[in-house]
């Protein structure tokens, strides 16, 4: 939520701040700004309402000057509309200091009327520009904007990273964070900042994490970090895995349709190196004793969105292979609940961005109470894989869409290899029943390049489907997470209704909404894997096709029995039942994605959204 960019160097910084924001627009897009700051001191600023687009048509009109040292920012809007006056840049110090800032300043009406009271103004409704004045008088005081920093980030409260220049201090960015993310780009003679590594991947892969209440100051030789207190401290490096051409659209029309299509690559590379000799290998896990993994009573899964449905799924996988209870919790309601927590709780974070706030809180919490963390992350130097007791990446790839898909089919195959490790370390499936399911995990790629085949199907499904209002899907164990993210991905791309249900529950209360005509997506599970499940999810077709229902099936590759009872086919191959949710997820996914682009919405950066979630 906000991307962030800083630079100091040799490069016209805006060109360096531009790049970095197109490539960090998928955490906000409300509106973006710029300030840049050249060698003599003289600093501009930039900053519209809309998506960068329009800021970068602004600078095509009235560009700005050259200059070496700059912060540029793209916001998701909290407090204080998406207007050009709340946009970033806020100004501090009488308009000598630029300040950015993600997060939220939960104190800002407290320090707002404070500096009223000194006789400073305001702008904007920001609470980010409260900071900014804050940082102007702290600089007025001290004269050193890392002094400044230090007495400015002691007054706020909340999550907050900020960047700040000033006229002053040409060749200097400086920034602190707390609960939001903030990663350094090492460059020679140059560096970076950014909120992630998308922001800098064109021009460096060496990195590093700043961590929880540090404060940094870049020049264009030099990276100094420091506690809020002004005292050194070591910061932890690593090489960025991503090609900067990862988070390039290339020549697909939408970063979504690229990323659907990179599925079967993203589960291969998840699997890559850890399946040796038909067993787990994953030394990421190895502060985990197996002593202590078979001391495990009970594994908590947290996580939000998509990322909470690929918990659900690996449930049934985890369960029914290591004989341990798994529950799935929203993260922002575990957090807040006093869950019974104890040192045979195993607590497994999922996300995407590794920077969910909800679910950093709920990690943070868990800890506190004793528990053990594991978190399944795809983005290197991110917040909550560094506050786990390990970390087992996904290796999707940079994911830009804001709609999670080829890192959901990249979680549940870390979790799958996670509950098979669990089963060898607790002696609940023999050498050799791990070794078929790892084979069937295996096969999951080259299935899902004969999923993606027939999505040609699965968009003139959607073109027809255009004027839709309401759709419904159903399924049934594994099916049933499957359905819930169908009817998820439907509202945030097409923006229609949708709601999926576990296909037993109909009967208890939603089959009151079918209509004549209402369509209904089907998760069928397979026939041959799921004898007792199968002829029970064709009843419940059979219920709501009596009552008007126009059915679309997901079912395996000859499935005769849903022909006579389904209007629509969508076909998936042949797999055993706990992978068959990695194949039907996909025609959900494309559904929803072309009935959005039937529709003329925006596919990657739907309204009111943000990739990355950092605020509570
Ligand atoms: C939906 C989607 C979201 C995320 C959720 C968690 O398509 O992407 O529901 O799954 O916001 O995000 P991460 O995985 O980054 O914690």
């Amino acid at each position: 939520m906000c991307g962030i960019v800083g630079y100091v160097g040799e490069r016209n910084s805006l060109d360096v701040l531009m790049g970095g924001l197109r490539r960090l627009e998928y955490r906000g897009y409300d509106s973006a700004g710029v300030a840049i700051v050249d060698d003599d001191g003289v600093m501009e600023t930039a900053k519209r309402a809309g998506k960068l687009k329009v800021l970068a048509d602004e600078l095509e009109a009235n560009p700005l000057h050259r200059g070496g040292t700059g912060i540029g920012h793209t916001r998701w809007a909290t407090h204080g509309g998406p207007t050009d006056g709340n946009a970033h840049p806020h100004l501090g110090d009488e308009g000598r200091l630029a300040l950015i800032h993600n997060g939220i300043i939960e104190n800002f009406s407290e320090l707002k009327a404070e500096l009223l009271a000194e006789g400073h103004t305001f702008e904007s409704e920001t609470d980010t520009e409260v900071a900014a004045v804050l940082l102007g008088r702290e600089y007025q005081s001290t004269g050193d904007l890392r002094a400044a920093f230090r007495n400015t980030v002691s007054r706020l409260d909340g999550a907050f990273t900020l960047l700040a220049v000033h006229r002053s201090e040409p060749g200097v960015v400086v920034g602190a964070r707390r609960n939001s993310p903030l990663v350094i780009g090492l460059g020679d003679g140059e560096n970076f900042l950014g909120s992630d590594v998308a922001a800098f991947v064109e021009y460096t892969k060496r990195a590093l994490a700043i961590g929880q209440d540090q404060i940094v100051a870049i020049t264009a030789d030099e990276v100094v970090v420091t506690d809020f207190y002004g005292q050194p401290v070591e910061v932890e490096p690593f090489d960025v895995a991503w090609d900067a051409s990862a988070a390039e659209k290339g020549g697909w029309s939408s970063f979504m349709r690229k990323e659907v299509s990179e599925q079967p690559e993203a589960v291969a590379k998840t699997l890559l190196g850890r399946v040796v000799d038909d067993q787990v290998v994953i030394p990421e896990l190895e502060s985990f004793g197996d002593d202590e993994l078979r001391g495990i009573r009970r594994i908590t899964v947290i996580a939000c969105g998509t990322a909470s449905y690929a918990g659900m799924v690996a449930k049934y996988a985890i369960e029914q292979w290591a004989r341990v209870p798994v529950e799935i919790e929203l993260s922002h309601e575990f957090r807040y609940r006093e869950p019974v927590l104890d040192d045979h709780t195993l607590v497994v974070s999922i996300s995407q961005s590794g920077e969910t706030m909800d679910t950093l809180m709920a990690v943070k919490y868990a800890r506190e109470q004793g528990a053990r963390t594991i978190s399944i992350c795809n983005t290197q130097g991110a917040t909550i894989p560094r506050e786990s007791d390990a970390v087992v990446y996904t290796h999707a790839g940079p994911e830009v869409a804001v709609a999670s898909t080829k890192a959901f089919v990249a979680q549940i195959a870390a979790l799958y290899l996670f509950g098979l490790h669990l089963a060898r370390v607790r002696g609940t499936l023999s050498a050799e029943e791990i070794a078929v399911q790892l084979h069937e995990l295996q096969a999951v790629p080259e299935k899902l390049e004969l999923v993606l085949a027939e999505s040609e199907k699965v968009a003139q499904l959607a073109h027809w489907m255009a004027d839709t209002r309401s759709v419904l899907f159903l399924g049934r164990h594994v099916g049933y997470p499957i359905a819930l993210e169908g009817a998820l991905k439907l509202k945030e791309l097409a923006y229609i209704h949708a709601e999926g249900f576990a296909a037993g529950e109909l009967k208890h209360g939603p089959i009151a909404l079918i209509e004549p005509g209402q369509p209904v997506f089907v998760v069928v599970p397979s026939p041959r894997g799921s004898a007792t499940l199968h002829p029970k999810v064709v009843s419940n077709i059979q219920e709501i096709r009596a009552r008007g229902a126009r059915v679309i099936a997901i079912a395996e590759a000859g499935d005769a029995a849903v022909l006579p009872f389904a209007d629509e086919v969508l076909r998936i191959p042949l797999a055993a039942p706990l992978f068959e949710p990695l194949l039907a997820v996909v025609p959900l996914q494309i559904f929803a994605m072309e009935l959005s682009q039937a529709k003329g919405l925006d596919v990657d950066q739907p309204r009111n959204l943000a990739k990355s979630v950092t605020v509570e």
